[in-house]
């Protein structure tokens, strides 16, 4: 089925460099509809060259982009934000397109996105300093923020709107310049992103983008972590990338923002209301088909209502319509390729030979298509299954039994991980007592739905450093200089 979008113009299928549309030079990267394998376009599939002619750009760009007044970058970014909205249902056919995740989904990531570019927006007038009282006579103190320099942007598959937002926006409010690397599975949306930033009025130079197939991106990547111009990467992958991105990065001494794997764990307590303990899960577990970082990964129900909620549970899953993006009925489209499925199916097949028992799903769904999976629970998952200590991904609920508050803690942590964790209880006493034990960047309580522009997003541990979105989200794109002026008296 062709891509048809009411600005046709917005399917752009080149790198974006120096304000130039630069046409792949040799090799193209194919870039599939997930539901079918069907080809929907070419892009560039990059290397060295056009990564070094990205940092050249976004260099010469710098001096003057960080000297615009910040309520002119503000303008900018306000108008970006309006020409996203404006093509809003443009943008989420690109996403589903690409992506699979259902169309409603597609376009309501779109307002996501928007919503984080409208926050740096405001924030951009807000980078305010300090004016330190100075401990001697004679002496005026200031801490100033700057912005840091060149960022590079590396961006994941799974949000290829929200992400790049969530990136570029506070880069460029904060008067930083960027170069950016999305995702070699959907990088439609992030061409026609940068193509309404500079209708928007984003200068050349100020934003580039490359980009390159799986493959390739190491060349990419390389060139922006060797090069000393390039002062601040902001990554959202896996753990392994992200340790890889800080150890080379090391040479350069490059600030780092790192959103990395989850392994989240979601509680519900024998005080909890189950009924909203289901709602909470399911909004948590299945928005994009579970492939989230920051979804549910381990599921701890007390022994007391564990049997009640699986059946609760099983149901409402049971009833979720799978299908492509292209069905308005769908509500789980199909995961992102092979890699993905035959890690969703590896973790069913794990569980059950160590004795979890599947109460819905459970299986591939061939007759749509190669990469669709039953959404699925598990019961009697343990911590020794592969489902418990790597996330998933994919639409999979394992449920564990727990007996009591510290027991369900330890287990909780027992991970590297720390993105986000969830728990239901109607104890008030309880409800502080877990939120400062959890260790998790993001705890959400009797609340399954948390991202929001003015809420920080990060982790601790293997999960990486670093916050997104709120006024944390600015801080990361900017350094502090001290001012000091003597002989005032
Ligand atoms: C992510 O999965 O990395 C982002 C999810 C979100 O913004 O909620």
């Amino acid at each position: 089925m062709p891509l048809t979008l009411t600005r046709p113009d917005l399917q752009r299928t080149a790198n974006f460099i120096g304000g130039e549309w630069c046409a792949a030079a040799g090799r193209t990267l194919d870039v599939t509809d997930p539901a079918t394998g069907a080809l929907i376009a070419q892009v560039p599939d990059s290397g060295a060259d056009a990564a070094r002619a990205a940092a050249d750009a976004a260099h010469a760009a710098f001096p003057a982009w960080r000297r615009t007044p910040a309520k002119q970058r503000a303008q900018i970014l306000k108008r970006w934000n309006d020409l996203v909205l404006a093509h809003q249902e443009d943008l989420g056919r690109l996403i589903s397109r690409e992506q699979g995740k259902p169309l409603a989904e597609g376009i309501g990531e779109v307002a996501y996105a928007a919503s984080y570019i409208e926050w740096f927006a405001e924030e951009a007038t807000r980078a305010n300093g300090d004016v330190i009282p100075a401990p001697v006579p004679g002496r005026r103190m200031f801490a100033i923020k700057e912005p840091v320099g060149v960022v590079a942007a590396i961006t994941p598959w799974n949000f290829p709107a929200a992400m790049i937002a969530r990136k570029i926006a506070p880069a460029l409010a904060a008067g930083c310049t960027v170069v950016c690397k999305p995702a070699e599975d959907t990088p439609l949306t992030s061409l026609a992103l940068v193509a309404l930033a500079a209708q928007a009025g984003v200068p050349a130079g100020v934003l580039n983008i490359v980009t390159a197939s799986r493959e390739r991106t190491p060349e990419v990547v390389d060139v922006w972590l060797d090069d000393a111009r390039v002062r601040k990467i902001t990554f959202t992958g896996s753990t392994p990338v992200g340790k890889h991105l800080a150890r080379r990065s090391a040479d350069t001494l490059k600030k780092l923002s790192l959103e990395l794997g989850g392994n989240a764990p979601f509680i519900v307590f024998e005080d909890a209301d189950l009924h909203a303990a289901v709602d909470g899960l399911m909004a948590a577990k299945f928005r994009n088909g579970g492939q989230t970082c920051v979804c549910p990964n381990r599921v701890f129900v007390h022994e007391a209502v564990h049997d009640e909620f699986a059946g609760l549970l099983a149901a409402r899953v049971g009833s979720l319509r799978v299908g492509p993006a292209s069905d308005p009925a769908s509500q789980i489209g199909p995961m992102i390729n092979a890699r993905a499925i035959e890690k969703i199916e590896r973790h069913v097949q794990d569980a059950v030979s160590r004795g979890a028992r599947v109460l819905a799903g459970g299986a591939r769904l061939p007759a749509l298509g190669p990469n669709y999976f039953a959404p699925t629970v598990l019961v009697n998952a343990d911590a020794t299954m592969a489902c418990a200590c790597e996330e998933t991904f994919g639409p999979v609920v394992p449920l564990t039994r727990f007996a009591n508050e510290a027991e369900v803690v330890a287990q909780a942590n027992d991970t590297p991980f720390g993105l986000a964790a969830y728990f239901y209880s109607r104890d008030v006493r309880r409800i502080w007592r877990v939120a400062d034990a959890l260790e998790a960047g993001i705890v959400g309580i009797n609340e399954g739905a948390l991202a929001a522009e003015a809420a920080p997003f990060g982790g601790v541990k293997d999960s990486g450093y670093g916050r997104e979105g709120s006024v944390h989200g600015l801080d990361d794109y900017l350094h502090t200089k001290y001012v000091c002026q003597g002989q005032l008296d």
